[in-house]
């Protein structure tokens, strides 16, 4: 297991290189191999786990062909795909093993998902109640964890009440919506990322939106168009990368920070409204449309941040982005606390346990909640460098990475490499960008 060694910085200056957007690279993969022929996603992710979904379309038959940042996925149709003779690895990927399922039960073949050791504790009954509700036969661990064994079937059409904030568990619906017949109702509790939404209607499937509910026609229903199609599309830089550079920036006076064509989906810019209001200093330039998803560049300088509470319908819009914001607390004027967030827990690590356990490790006064947790700002003192414990998940080992840069002596993240779940090129980008 790797350390990687976080030296502190004066500043952070430059242009931090992102990956494509991750939860858009999973979508568009899966779409285009649904679709009719060569799908060409230019600055796909290069995080792992946008290769595990890869890895198992091209094991259901796709033709994938990666080229640098360019991935062609050749779809013989909705119909296309093949049984894979072995389980379908997810690899670390909560979003590849759920949408993926969804997918799945609408085939005339059974098919096996698995995953590592973190995926394998996390929750799938929140996708196997709806996906059975419409049909499908789904076996799971204690009926709720991987590894999945799903007997894909004609799918009937529901009306699904989401009990839980999820975009996997909407997407997931909405996926195996295409095989059903007639038009497949969801309605979240709360918003979140609208990415499978604007995925669907650009390679062309029939989809209506009406506040927190979204329909979708099944593909060989009267209103279906029977085909998706091939598309030539572009991923935005992923945000939920962007935000540890944006942190990093805040955290020093003479910082300058340029992102360029990030995702800007509204959606999923929550947590640059938390930090502006928390005094962070972040501009959006140049904001297009670009196939639905809004693309711009993103410069943030150094502040001075106030802190406060996040709580409530934020909570889902920003639920990636609150390991980062919890260690910005003790550099903040009166700390942060986060509510309303137990989700965190089942998140790649108890996020919530791990943050807490992090936090105190570089001395900062940390109250542990079952629903978040509330971190003491800078009055608590200044941290330390530390050992860092990131239990494999990549967002904790990022987020101690960008504290270690303002901590007092050097911080050391074990098994570092956890990282390239989401962001293979971090520690590269922020030693390039940190000046010392
Ligand atoms: C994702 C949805 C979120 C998020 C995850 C990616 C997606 O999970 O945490 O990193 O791409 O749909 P939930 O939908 O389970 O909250």
């Amino acid at each position: 297991m790797k350390k990687e060694t976080i030296k502190p910085a004066k500043y952070v200056s430059g242009a931090a290189e992102l990956p494509g957007d991750k939860s858009i690279s999973h979508r568009y993969a899966m779409l285009a191999a649904l679709a009719e022929g060569t799908s060409e996603l230019r600055h796909f992710s290069s995080a792992a786990d946008c290769r595990s979904t890869l890895d198992c379309l091209s094991a259901l038959g796709a033709a994938v062909k990666i080229d640098g940042n360019t991935v062609r996925v050749t779809g013989r149709g909705p119909r296309g795909l093949k049984s894979s003779w072995r389980a379908l690895d997810a690899g670390n990927s909560g979003t590849t093993m759920r949408l993926l399922a969804g997918i799945l039960a609408g085939q005339s073949f059974s098919s096996k998902l698995t995953g590592d050791a973190s995926l394998q504790k996390r929750p799938m009954k929140r996708v196997i109640a709806p996906l059975r509700e419409m049909g499908a036969e789904i076996r799971g661990r204690e009926d709720n964890f991987a590894p999945l064994e799903i007997r894909g079937v004609k799918l009937r059409a529901i009306e699904y009440q989401v009990p839980v904030a999820s975009a996997q568990v909407k997407s997931a619906v909405l996926l195996a919506g295409l095989f059903a017949d007639g038009m497949s109702t969801v309605t979240e509790p709360a918003r979140t990322r609208d990415h499978t939404e604007l995925a669907l209607e650009e390679f062309g499937a029939s989809i209506e939106k009406n506040g927190r509910t979204v329909r979708v026609h099944g593909l060989a229903g009267a209103n279906g168009s029977g085909r998706l199609t091939a598309k030539s599309l572009e991923v935005p830089g992923d945000l939920s990368s962007a935000v540890f550079f944006i942190a990093a920036a805040s955290l020093f006076p003479d910082s300058n920070v340029l992102l360029h064509n990030v995702g800007l989906n509204p959606t999923r810019t929550a947590i640059l409204d938390v930090l502006a209001e928390m005094g962070a200093s972040i501009q959006m330039l140049g904001l297009k449309s670009a196939r639905g998803e809004v693309v711009g560049d993103v410069a943030a300088k150094g502040a001075s941040l106030k802190g406060g509470v996040i709580a409530g319908e934020r909570i889902p819009l920003l639920i990636d982005e609150l390991p980062m914001l919890a260690v910005l607390g003790p550099f903040t004027e009166e700390g942060i606390e986060i509510r309303d967030a137990a989700e965190l827990r089942v998140k790649e690590s108890d996020r919530i346990a791990a943050l807490a356990e992090n936090l105190r490790r570089m001395g900062a006064k940390v109250e542990e909640r079952p629903d978040g947790l509330k971190v003491a700002g800078r009055g608590a003192g200044k941290l330390r460098g530390a050992e860092i414990e990131p239990r494999g998940d990549h967002r904790i080992a990022m987020a101690f990475a960008v504290a270690g840069l303002a901590a007092e002596g050097n911080t050391v993240i074990r098994d570092a490499e956890c990282a390239a779940v989401s962001f293979p090129a971090f520690y590269a980008e922020l030693n390039r960008l940190a000046e010392r």
